[in-house]
């Protein structure tokens, strides 16, 4: 006789929760018709996108296990997203890739000159219909981290949804982290609105240095950590780009973790998420905060060497080995 099963199966360790999108990329766009016009482009690339997706999927690759929970369109474009969440291994039921019968799949239209200057053009789509229920609190048990990522372009869940998600996936024993998106001309109150409710029931907030200046006002790095760092989270963590990260807490203090050399930089897109996924992945091996954040800087190195938000997305063997054969960024 079979013993019946007591518990359901554990959980994954980390839920993402957040935006996803599709992101046609179109190369020597050297300028916009007029009305009425037509001009010709080169080549055209459609690919995935959006913080909580690419997160997930780099999540996945380093093995570390996660669910993601999103909203896309009812229409081919969410049938992207679908195929390569699932590609990747992550569930893709009705509950995770929720189908929005109401909204298109979030879409960019990124037209890149031969320089490689880049536009963007820029619909929120489904994502602005997520919202805290989406989340039901037994999807929070048993989680070790529930991470809110998209901050700032989901009209419904940013503020204080977002603050009872947080408070919830607390409650049922998860660590909570959360990253914004850089929203060009967005006001600071704004910024304030979608985020301040959000502060204090964070343990990892974890912004770009361009995003917490829009955030505080302030520009120095230093003193940007201690003014977030004073309205309630337990750690802040600022990405630098090619300098790497500041962490503030107090049990640390402010430390500068560096950033690795990268000979080579050919598309940054995907770099902040594939960061928190290495951040995330060495939190839930039981890794110190700055030993996480030099994974997660791994991980962020790796996937700017490739075209493509998540091509470069290391498994755990492959950032392992990159950390021990690759130099730091000098300009640290
Ligand atoms: N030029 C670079 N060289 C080396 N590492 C880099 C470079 N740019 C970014 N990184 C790594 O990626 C991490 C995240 O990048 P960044 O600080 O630009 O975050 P972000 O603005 O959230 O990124 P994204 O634009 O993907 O949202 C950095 O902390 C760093 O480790
Ligand atoms: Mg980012």
């Amino acid at each position: 006789m079979h013993e019946p099963h007591r518990n359901p199966p554990a959980a994954r360790p980390v839920l993402v929760v957040g935006i996803a999108t599709i992101d046609a990329i179109a190369r020597n766009v050297e300028r916009l018709p007029p009305p009425g016009g037509l001009l010709f482009f080169q080549m055209l690339d459609l690919t995935t996108g959006g913080c909580a997706l690419n997160a997930a999927i780099a999540l996945c690759r380093l093995g570390t296990g996660a669910d993601l929970t999103v909203r896309v369109g009812a229409d081919p474009l969410g049938d992207i997203v679908v195929s390569a969440a699932a590609h990747a291994g992550l569930d893709t039921g009705l509950h995770r890739v929720i189908r929005d019968d109401r909204r298109s799949t979030s879409f960019s239209f990124v037209a890149v000159a031969a320089s490689g200057e880049r536009r963007f053009l820029h619909m929120r789509g489904a994502n602005d219909n997520l919202r805290s229920s989406d989340v039901p609190d037994s999807d929070l048990l048993g989680r070790r981290f529930v991470f809110v990522t998209g901050s700032m372009l989901m009209g419904a869940l940013d503020g204080t949804q977002t603050a009872d998600l947080l408070a919830r996936a607390r409650r049922a024993g998860a660590k909570t982290m959360l990253d914004t998106v850089y929203a060009a001309e967005t006001p600071r109150s704004e910024w304030e609105r979608r985020l301040a409710p959000s502060l204090a029931d964070l343990d990892y907030f974890v912004p770009s240095l361009a995003e917490a200046q829009a955030l505080t006002g302030r520009d120095d790095p230093g003193e940007i950590a201690s003014v977030l760092l004073d309205r309630g989270p337990r750690r802040i963590i600022l990405k630098l780009g090619e300098r790497g990260a500041l962490l503030a807490d107090n049990e640390n203090g402010k430390v500068h973790v560096p950033a690795y050399r990268v000979e080579q930089v050919v598309d940054t897109t995907g770099a902040g998420d594939c960061w928190c996924a290495g951040l995330l992945a060495g939190l839930c091996e039981g890794q110190t905060p700055v030993e996480a954040i030099r994974l997660g800087c791994a991980a962020a190195a790796m996937s700017i060497g490739h075209a493509g938000a998540t091509t470069g997305a290391p498994t755990r063997e492959q950032a392992a080995r990159y950390m021990l054969s690759t130099p730091l960024n000098p300009l640290a």
